[in-house]
């Protein structure tokens, strides 16, 4: 790790801040070692004090985190991202008293799915407490609180003591990242630090439940499927989405977590039925990336193939990454294999579909799995 003289970094933030600039020299510390991960949560906490920005790894997908009560260090993490004012962000704490004072009203139905899956990837949506800034909720009455599951981010809020505002690391609309090279190669320049805390566990972002009405509702669903809310939740009901009615979470835009590349979920019954359907993308078979997890291509020599697990959790994992990776090789199409139609499923068929140029499961061919 490159040894940083502790006055030049107190002198740089200040020029940092002052200048409110979008150019920085990114440094990216690493943690592999107690050593390293000591000093990467040091300087973590020395900028976010500072009421600096910083990405920083998290069990779902990386973070660009600010104090979530100072209202100028969230502004920035809007204008670094490109995200609109009107997309609320997540506050993350380390413990459940620090949730608890971001929240006005905290119900009995939020103690028992804190309690099932915290720490870990679900975001509680509750009436906001007084102190948390408008930016933070969009201006709305609520506050999406989470608690995450990764030792670095948990260290950085103990040592900041206090809660960390964080969308994803990425720029508004695209694709989210769950790699340090991930933020890097979106955000790098724009950010001081980047902090490398290996890939996400998870890979995709957090179950989003809101619980500031009567019933249960999910808002964004994620590797915590709805089924197993309920069984958490102790009998409450819970209410689906409506694709009418007033948007809720602006996350739920059509279009979100989008690569580069135009990307289509089919299904396929061999090889031959997969070539016809690609010839209808009118795009060059070598430029198409197929990402199969049942059927897969061995004869289509032009197009690049990659093989994904067939568990839905190793598959989360590898996603992200795996359409980075498409779009660094310069894929003009990615072709992805269907997935079931099982709860365990559910988030991944949502960020497919948000993801998708267009979704084209034909009905007369369902996708066979592997039991
Ligand atoms: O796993 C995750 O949730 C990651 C990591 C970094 O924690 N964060 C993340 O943040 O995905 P972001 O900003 O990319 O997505 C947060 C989603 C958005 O769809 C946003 O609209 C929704 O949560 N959200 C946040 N606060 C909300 C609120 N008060 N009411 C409704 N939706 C909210
Ligand atoms: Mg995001």
């Amino acid at each position: 790790m490159p040894h940083v003289d502790s006055r030049w970094r107190e002198r740089t933030t200040r020029r940092y801040i002052r200048r409110g600039s979008m150019k920085h020299k990114t440094e990216i510390l690493p943690t592999d070692t107690p050593e390293r991960f000591e000093a990467a949560v040091t300087r973590a906490a020395e900028l976010l004090r500072a009421g600096e920005v910083v990405a920083l790894p998290t069990e779902t997908v990386y973070g660009l985190a600010a104090n979530a009560c100072d209202r100028d260090a969230v502004r920035r993490i809007f204008e670094i991202k490109g995200r609109p004012a009107g997309n609320p962000v997540i506050v993350h704490v380390a413990s459940l008293e620090m949730a608890r004072d971001c929240v006005s009203a905290w119900p009995a139905v939020a103690d028992r799915l804190a309690a099932a899956f915290w720490p870990g990837p679900l975001t509680l949506v509750l009436p906001r407490a007084a102190h948390i800034p408008d930016a933070v909720a969009a201006g709305g009455s609520t506050v999406g609180v989470r608690w995450p599951n990764h030792p670095l981010i948990q260290a950085v809020i103990q040592a900041c003591g206090f809660p960390l505002a964080a969308p994803s690391a990425n720029l508004s609309t695209g694709l989210s990242p769950t790699r340090a090279e991930h933020v890097r190669r979106s955000l790098g320049n724009r950010v001081p630090l980047i902090i490398d805390g290996g890939p996400a566990q998870v890979g995709i972002e957090s179950t989003v439940v809101d619980l500031s009405e009567s019933s249960l509702r999910v808002l964004r669903p994620g590797m915590i499927h709805a089924e197993s809310l309920v069984a958490a939740a102790g009998g409450a009901r819970l209410r689906t989405h409506s694709v009418t009615g007033p948007r809720r979470s602006p996350g739920l835009l059509r279009r979100h977590y989008s690569p580069k590349a135009r990307l289509v979920v089919l299904s396929w019954t061999d090889e031959a039925d997969l070539k016809s359907q690609i010839s209808n993308l009118k795009s060059e078979l070598r430029r198409c990336h197929v990402v199969a997890h049942t059927r897969i291509p061995l004869g289509l020599a032009a197009a690049q193939v990659s093989v994904m697990p067939h568990d839905p959790t190793a598959f989360a994992r590898a996603l992200y990454a795996e359409l980075h990776r498409c779009d660094e090789g310069g894929a003009e199409w990615i072709v992805v294999e269907a997935v079931p139609d099982s709860p365990a499923w559910e988030g991944i068929r949502d960020r497919l579909q948000r993801a998708a140029h267009w979704c084209c499961v034909r009905a007369e061919v369902p996708p066979r799995w592997c039991e």
